[in-house]
């Protein structure tokens, strides 16, 4: 079968001797891809996304067609000039974590309220604010359906930004953000497609399978999935595929993320085919997202055979999802 060359609208592509091996897995999958910008140091300014965008096109193998979508983070100190110069330099949406709730989140947001003159700015240059949607401080399980009012009344003061509710795990998330306008849409992983909470902690601690936000309930996954392949154009691939080492995941202090970049479309494959939805399936991974980020439509195939393989232990020092596992369909290689 063939599908328009894909666009994930949430990766995390890190820096340093990471982020070859990175790209190199995303680079197979997607013809563009929307970076984080939770880097240690974040990106902050237009300096850091150019200097950011800079080394991941230096890593590009030659002749590879890849776009990296610029993002910045959107902390309390970020001001509206720094807004006119992340747009300038072709930055193309801010990125708000709430304090402390994953990845390099500290000295995040917690007055949602202060920010408004950067939303107004935001919504004037034609950005699109992304949110990590986690209240901070709120019993983990219900941190999004928390985090909710503020997605709420972020889209009613700003009725012309372009918001996305990133990695939604809930059905409460689902249905919230069907019930807002046009202007608000969801990522949606392909772990929380797959996995429930027992998957993290229900035998034996998975840590590779540990994200933020924590994947719900059966009942949630089932209406992720259910949004995925709807047709909905409000939902979209995001994978928010998070390598850590393996070090950092095996450890007491086990790091929050899922390496699912290498095995992204094969594993999207395969479960739209499960539902019997692969018709909805290009929509998803390579219509809606460009679509609402006012971007022209990838050109090109993958192309994507019967051919079953496992999926390898590890990639680079990472663990990937679905490892030790046979998937049916692969990316035939140009
Ligand atoms: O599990 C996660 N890992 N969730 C995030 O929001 C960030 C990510 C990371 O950067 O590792
Ligand atoms: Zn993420």
């Amino acid at each position: 079968m063939q599908l328009r060359r894909i666009d994930d609208m949430h990766v995390h592509l890190r820096q340093g001797d990471m982020l070859a091996g990175v790209l190199a897995q995303t680079v197979k999958q997607c013809a563009r891809a929307l970076v984080m910008p939770n880097t240690s140091p974040a990106v902050l300014t237009a300096e850091d996304v150019v200097n950011y965008r800079q080394s991941i096109l230096d890593l590009l193998p030659v002749g590879v067609d890849f776009k990296p979508l610029m993002t910045f983070k959107v902390v309390p100190s970020t001001t509206v000039l720094q807004i006119k110069e992340l747009k300038a330099c072709g930055a193309v949406a801010g990125k708000l974590y709430p304090d402390g709730v994953t990845t390099n989140s500290q000295g995040g947001v917690t007055d949602f309220k202060a920010l408004y003159p950067i939303y107004q700015a935001m919504q004037e240059e034609g950005l699109v604010l992304c949110l990590h949607g986690e209240m901070p401080g709120a019993f983990s399980l219900d941190r999004e359906s928390k985090f909710l009012s503020v997605l709420q009344a972020i889209a009613a003061d700003f009725p012309d930004l372009k918001i996305v509710l990133e990695h939604a795990t809930t059905a409460e998330a689902i249905q919230c953000v069907q019930a807002l306008g046009p202007n608000v849409a969801a990522t949606l992983t392909v772990h929380h497609l797959y996995i429930t909470l027992d998957d993290v902690i229900g035998g034996n601690l998975n840590p590779h399978v540990f994200c933020k936000p924590v994947a719900k309930r059966p009942e949630d996954r089932d209406v992720l999935i259910a949004a995925a392949i709807s047709g909905n154009a409000k939902f979209f691939l995001g994978s928010d595929s998070a390598p850590h080492h393996i070090s950092a995941k095996e450890c007491a202090c086990g790091a929050a993320g899922v390496y699912t970049a290498p095995v992204l479309v094969p594993a999207l494959v395969e479960l739209f085919e499960k539902h019997g939805a692969l018709a909805k399936l290009e929509r998803f991974t390579s219509e809606f997202g460009a679509n609402f980020y006012g971007l022209p439509l990838n050109e090109g195939m993958l192309i994507l055979e019967e051919k079953h393989w496992t999926v390898p232990d590890e990639y680079h020092g990472v663990k990937p999802f679905l490892s030790g596992l046979n998937l049916k369909w692969s990316i035939k290689e140009n």
